[in-house]
């Protein structure tokens, strides 16, 4: 009987899920079909039948397409654009300027594929390779992000990122992970980038946290406090900011606050803490800060610039973290500074829901003017007071001590 029941509820799970993807597809198939009649069928490249020797030698007279279709080194590339339902291809070409980013043959064999995926699968991985916009090495350098033609949630209401680092002058990598290789080209309708990786699409926070060795504290925190559950499900935000501390930042904090922290009695604290690192139905980025538009399930877009400063709502709805966007001149990109002391590590880890910034120090919150830490309440002096706990050397601090000042603050969170 138990075995029944189990097999019943994997079947309704199984059907659940198919049933969401499917709606997913639907509306996500609804909404390129709208972008493409809106853009009318402009140029409805016939791509199969480009010989592999029609190209000059000058580049900027060829289409993207044609590009791709004309060099040999990209055949894998080419099988899945081909075997695309034309709507779609058509689709991504509709845009005038577009920077394509073409893993060469090799790169496919650097991932493990499910070759049984259904055809849309590819269809979206090859979306996520098409930016919207001319960027030629140079360019790419002065973005740290850009949007896709894959949009990032059933809803299309945004779209979803690539993220950009540069290493050094020429040596570009998106999403941490494919390099630029061979020089670039200049195509009639934008660039093409030779990479030698798959740019795979965002994995979830949750899945991050789970599988990046140096957030293996962080998986342990959430676990513990239960706060997992809210940051994995994604239908519980519409995008998410996540400045997600590494090992290292619980290490900074020394062994007698973090074994209070995992331990039984420091888990409400530690969800606290948690929760001030997360930004729910907000997303920012190094160069754009999407907001929940308050109507629904859309994000509205605003582009930003460094100097940008902004305060964001973290999960405990009292407590706001300034973010500071900076220029990090060795590099022309943006560089994000929390409550002007914390500097994000590693910024803009695309993810599905939302991003990450890695951080190597615990955020607390701005340390009030002398005076307001005698009072023995309001939610923002017990912050005050777990901050100058947490800066003390550390065999001064209780765990009395900090529970019972955090004590009449934690009921204020989520
Ligand atoms: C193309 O380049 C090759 C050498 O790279 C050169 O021999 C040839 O003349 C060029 N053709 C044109 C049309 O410029
Ligand atoms: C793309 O090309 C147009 C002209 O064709 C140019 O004005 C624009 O600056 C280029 N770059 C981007 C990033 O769009
Ligand atoms: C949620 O995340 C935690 C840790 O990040 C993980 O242990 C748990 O299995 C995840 N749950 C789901 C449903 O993904
Ligand atoms: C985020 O938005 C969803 C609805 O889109 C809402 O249910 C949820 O409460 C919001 N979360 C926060 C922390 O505001
Ligand atoms: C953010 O909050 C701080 C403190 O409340 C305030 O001084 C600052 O002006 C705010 N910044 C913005 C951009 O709203």
């Amino acid at each position: 009987m138990p075995r029944l029941i189990n097999v019943v509820y994997q079947v309704t799970r199984a059907a659940f899920a198919v049933a969401v993807f499917a709606l997913g597809t639907q509306i996500y198939i609804k909404a390129v079909i709208k972008d493409i009649e809106s853009h009318a069928s402009k140029n409805s490249v016939s791509t199969t039948s480009i010989a592999s020797n029609v190209l000059g030698n000058d580049s900027s007279q060829h289409s993207l397409t044609e590009l791709i279709f004309g060099d040999t080194s990209l055949s894998r590339l080419q099988r899945i654009l081909a075997e695309m339902p034309p709507p779609y291809r058509a689709y991504f070409e509709s845009h005038d300027k577009l920077t394509v980013f073409a893993p060469v043959d090799e790169a496919y064999d650097l991932e493990k594929f499910d070759w049984d995926n259904p055809d849309f699968y590819w269809m979206y991985l090859e979306a996520y390779h098409y930016v919207i916009g001319n960027f030629s090495l140079e360019d790419l350098a002065a973005n740290p992000t850009l949007p896709t033609v894959l949009w990032a949630d059933i809803y299309a209401s945004y779209r979803q990122r690539i993220s950009i680092q540069v290493l050094s002058p020429g040596t570009v990598k998106l999403n941490h992970r494919a390099t630029i290789v061979k020089p670039s080209l200049k195509a009639k309708n934008g660039y093409l980038h030779y990479v030698d990786r798959v740019i795979m699409m965002p994995v979830s926070t949750a899945y991050v946290t789970r599988h990046w060795p140096e957030f293996s504290l962080l998986r342990q925190g959430l676990d513990h406090t239960g706060l997992a559950v809210i940051v994995n499900d994604t239908s519980t935000h519409n995008g998410q900011t996540f400045f997600a501390p590494s090992n290292r930042a619980f290490e900074k904090l020394g062994k007698d606050v973090t074994d209070f922290l995992f331990g039984p009695w420091g888990r409400d604290c530690f969800r606290a803490l948690l929760e001030y690192h997360v930004i729910a139905n907000e997303t920012l980025f190094t160069d754009s800060h999407f907001k929940a538009n308050g109507r629904g399930p859309g994000l509205i877009n605003n582009e930003v610039a460094p100097g940008f400063e902004l305060n964001m709502s973290t999960m405990i709805r009292p407590l706001q973290l300034k973010a500071h966007i900076h220029h990090d001149k060795d590099r022309g990109i943006g560089k994000i500074q929390i409550n002007d002391e914390v500097d994000v590590t590693q910024p803009d880890i695309v993810v599905q829901d939302g991003v990450i910034h890695k951080i190597d120090d615990i955020i607390l919150p701005p340390k009030l003017s002398a005076g307001t830490t005698e009072d023995g309440h309001g939610s923002t002096s017990a912050w005050d007071r777990l901050r100058v706990e947490l800066l003390r050397p550390k065999n001064t601090m209780t765990v009395e001590n900090l529970l019972q000042r955090f004590q009449p603050y934690l009921q204020q969170t989520l």
